[in-house]
């Protein structure tokens, strides 16, 4: 029994998602592969929240695509509750960053809400008129937003039911990319707080991707930071906040935007833009942007280990902190 109490939610055990490049013809003998993720090993507890940080471009949507079922990976392997992710499609859900692109607009909500239940024959039609009536309160939506359509809400609202709908099947984890960068700043920290609300009541986790470290560092027990699909950190986010190992987790630290801000915008020591994931650098895929980079980070890969005497944060650098 201890084993399987030891078993994560979601274990990603190695995952490379890569694409392959097409145009230049038909005969060109090199084809690009373009590394999106590359090797990536992490877990999410049950009740956890896992935040995915990163530049745009390092791979936060691709990774949480597969997690959601969206995408297969081109190698390694995912397991819910110790078992293969095919069997477990109820038990992920996702909740994207625009939820008027999300929702289809010819629906009303609670067709919408109820939709994946029906799809997944869970339940009569009268428990699925039950639950979707439940789970509309639950998001703090009027009861008479049943019957309306998502042109008649605000942007906020639909996000609501956007979370509703990803609620519906009762799943343990919800991968959540970006969910309130499309919102007005005024209303970005009253979704954040019912997503920590429902979190509690339902012993929820969430893979949680944003730009936003100041929202990070509210919402996340652990970070993982990406650069160029690879995993630079990956440490609880109060010894991240505190102590940053990686320069690159550095970097990103220095500039922490407030709530609402949209994107990372880059600090002082990200001056230079990130290389093409179709040619990455060798060795340490940082090191051309690295102030601590020596002749080894030209050279050697560094492995994700711990930092000295903390054996929770774990960094890819040959030069942590
Ligand atoms: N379907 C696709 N085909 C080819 N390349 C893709 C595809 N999807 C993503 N990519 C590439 O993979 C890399 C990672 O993209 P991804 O969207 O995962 O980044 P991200 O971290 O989510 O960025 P953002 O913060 O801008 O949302 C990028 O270089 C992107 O251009
Ligand atoms: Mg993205």
């Amino acid at each position: 029994m201890s084993e399987l109490a030891a078993t994560p939610l979601l274990e990603v055990d190695r995952l490379s998602v890569h694409f392959p490049q097409h145009g230049g013809g038909w005969f060109r003998r090199h084809r690009q592969v373009l590394r999106a993720v590359e090797n990536v090993s992490l877990t999410v507890e049950s009740g956890e929240t896992v935040a995915l940080v990163g530049e745009s471009g390092s791979g936060k949507t691709t990774l949480g695509s597969v997690v959601a079922g969206l995408r297969t990976p081109t190698a390694g392997r995912l397991r819910f509750r110790g078992q293969p992710l095919e069997g477990a499609r109820r038990g992920i859900q996702i909740v994207f960053q625009d939820p008027y692109s999300a929702l289809d607009p010819r629906m009303p909500v609670s067709s919408l809400i109820a939709e994946p239940l029906l799809i997944q024959r869970v339940g009569t039609a009268a428990e699925r008129r039950a639950r979707t009536a439940a789970l509309v309160e639950q998001v703090g939506l009027p009861a008479d937003a049943l019957n309306r359509y998502p042109h008649e809400f605000s942007g906020g609202q639909r996000q609501r039911i956007a979370i509703a709908r990803a609620l519906a099947p009762d799943p343990a984890l919800i991968v959540a990319d970006e969910p309130l960068s499309a919102l007005d700043v005024s209303v970005q920290s009253q979704i954040l707080n019912l997503l920590k609300s429902i979190q509690e009541t339902r012993k929820l986790s969430y893979l949680f991707i944003s730009h936003d470290l100041g929202v990070v560092n509210h919402l996340a027990d652990r970070v993982a930071v990406l650069y160029l699909g690879r995993l630079a950190e990956l440490a609880p986010a109060a010894e991240l906040f505190a102590r940053p190992s990686h320069p690159y987790t550095q970097a990103l630290l220095t500039a922490i935007p407030r709530i609402g801000r949209r994107r990372t915008r880059g600090s002082r020591t990200l001056r230079s833009e990130m290389p093409s994931p179709l040619a990455p650098p060798p060795g340490c895929v940082f090191h051309p942007r690295c102030p601590k980079a020596q002749a080894i980070c030209r050279t050697e890969p560094p492995a994700l280990a711990p930092a000295p005497g903390r054996p929770r944060q774990l960094a890819a650098c040959h030069f942590k902190d």
